[in-house]
């Protein structure tokens, strides 16, 4: 494996965050009004969409179908939309179910969307979500299923999944998530959606002081897991000892370490054929890893399905993160093959390095992708395969382009946002590749989000 950290550090991180599209305010300010609504079809960001006297009122804890009351949480009187809570429940959907999450609700915790929707039923929701982006920004009429991941010990479907939880921490040093679309910090004693890895490491109902956020971080290795603290601006944070995790505390200059290991050790077992093989890699800090323990699997099969790698062809792993999909295709392609793998975070290059230290023809380069793709260097290169897993907002105009021009063999496209793959779909279209198939999976239960993998052909 050769490493050339000559590349410019990148730009950006991928951010999953919420929108911060407003409706302007244009009168006498709404909230609090309360409206009895036939509610409509869902649409992305986990609500659904009624209409009230010709506004559309995007509606959160409701479905489709049902008639409720709803109280109006944003908007003013002449806005062009108004968000609203379902309040009250006048004709419930067979599908309605008693979340399992006692501060799922109406202006409590915002972390979930779904946690009164049946589990097969969010798959569906979310299924017609990907469908209508499709349609909408690509132009394209997709039919999709989103695949269930199963969690061998979770408490139900849907619960104990989630191996990374960042919380917010409130005035009184208390751990939890803001509500939705708010600052306000909803304090936790448990988060059903979390593992128990997570919810143990003793940050819910400890007191910190001087602390913003922190993430806590379970590893499949089944080391303690790691919390990594972020004080707030300009002070020095104040941590409990937590006996059954490690802790660092991130500072300007990197990662102080408390206790522990600043790192977390994830073990991947994927199936090629009638072969299984593991991996092992290192994740620094609060670095990239897929949340859902299910995910490096599931995710990692479908890019090699997508792919099809032969022995001795030339992949690109852009967006490679600590090098999840770099090392599968490293394997598939065999000692004749080649993989180049693009990753804006130092960090993570370097975590890479030591976990695929044993594949010779691997290249790690740090650096935004947007300029590696302009390389001569890259360019003059043959390149047979490219999977691309960039963050939120998509890859763009200008990277899709620069794929096209490489002329590859097979692109597979990994997307945690179907509206950011379905414009993205439609600049590969323009520049000769179509869409060939489409795969999703339920990789973040009772949330709206939804992770897709795409496979387009020239
Ligand atoms: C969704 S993660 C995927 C990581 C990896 N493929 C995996 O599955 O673990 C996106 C990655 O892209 C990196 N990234 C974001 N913007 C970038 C850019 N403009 N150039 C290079 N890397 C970028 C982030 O640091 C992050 O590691």
């Amino acid at each position: 494996m050769s490493t050339p950290a000559r590349r410019p550090a990148p730009a950006r991180r991928g951010g999953r965050g919420r929108s911060s599209r407003r409706p302007a305010p244009a009168g006498p300010d709404a909230r609090g009004t309360e409206l009895e609504l036939e509610v409509g079809p869902i649409a992305h960001g986990g609500h659904c969409v009624a209409r009230h006297e010709g506004r559309v009122v995007f509606v959160r804890h409701a479905l489709p179908g049902e008639r409720v009351l709803a109280r109006v949480t944003e908007g003013a009187e002449g806005a062009s939309f108004w968000r609203a809570d379902a309040v009250r429940v006048l004709s419930a959907d067979p599908d309605r179910v008693d979340p399992a999450c006692p501060v799922a609700g109406p202006g409590l915790c915002g972390g979930c969307d779904f946690q009164h929707v049946a589990p097969a039923r969010q798959r569906a929701l979310k299924a017609a979500v990907v469908t209508e982006q499709f349609r909408r920004l690509a132009g394209l009429d997709v039919a999709v299923e989103v695949e269930e991941a199963p969690v061998a010990d979770a408490d139900g479907e849907g619960l104990r999944w989630r191996t990374r939880t960042q919380f917010a921490v409130d005035a009184e040093g208390r751990a939890g998530l803001r509500a939705h679309r708010s600052h306000q910090v909803v304090p936790l004693t448990d988060c059903p959606i979390s593992t128990r890895a997570v919810t143990g490491s003793g940050v819910l109902g400890a007191r910190f002081g001087n602390v913003a956020t922190l993430e806590v971080a379970a590893g499949s290795d089944g080391a303690a897991p790691l919390v990594v603290v972020d004080p707030l601006p300009g002070t020095h944070a104040h941590v409990p000892k937590l006996s059954d995790a490690s802790v660092a505390v991130r500072t300007p200059e990197g990662l102080h370490r408390v206790s522990g290991r600043t790192w977390v050790g994830e073990r991947v077992t994927v199936r090629v054929g009638d072969t299984e093989r593991e991996h092992a890699f290192r994740v620094g800090g609060a670095g990239f890893w897929q949340v859902h323990p299910a995910a490096p699997r599931l995710l990692g099969e479908a890019v090699l399905a997508a792919l099809e790698p032969r022995a001795g062809e030339h992949a690109l792993d852009l967006y490679s993160g600590v090098g999840l999909f770099t090392a599968l295709l490293a394997d598939a392609v065999g000692t004749e093959g080649t993989v180049l793998a693009v990753e804006g975070e130092e960090r993570a290059v370097r975590d890479a390095r030591r976990s695929l230290h044993e594949h010779p023809r691997v290249e790690l380069w740090a650096g935004a992708v947007e300029e590696a793709l302009g390389d001569d260097e890259l360019t003059a290169r043959r390149t047979d395969l490219v999977v691309l897993d960039p963050p939120r907002s998509g890859a763009g105009r200008v990277v899709v382009e620069a794929i096209a021009a490489l002329a590859p063999r097979a692109v597979a496209y990994v997307a945690c946002d179907p509206a950011a793959l379905a414009r993205d779909t439609a600049s590969l279209a323009e520049h000769g590749y179509r869409l060939d198939g489409l795969r999703a999976f339920d990789l973040f239960p009772m949330t709206h989000h939804v992770e897709c993998v795409a496979r387009f052909v020239r």
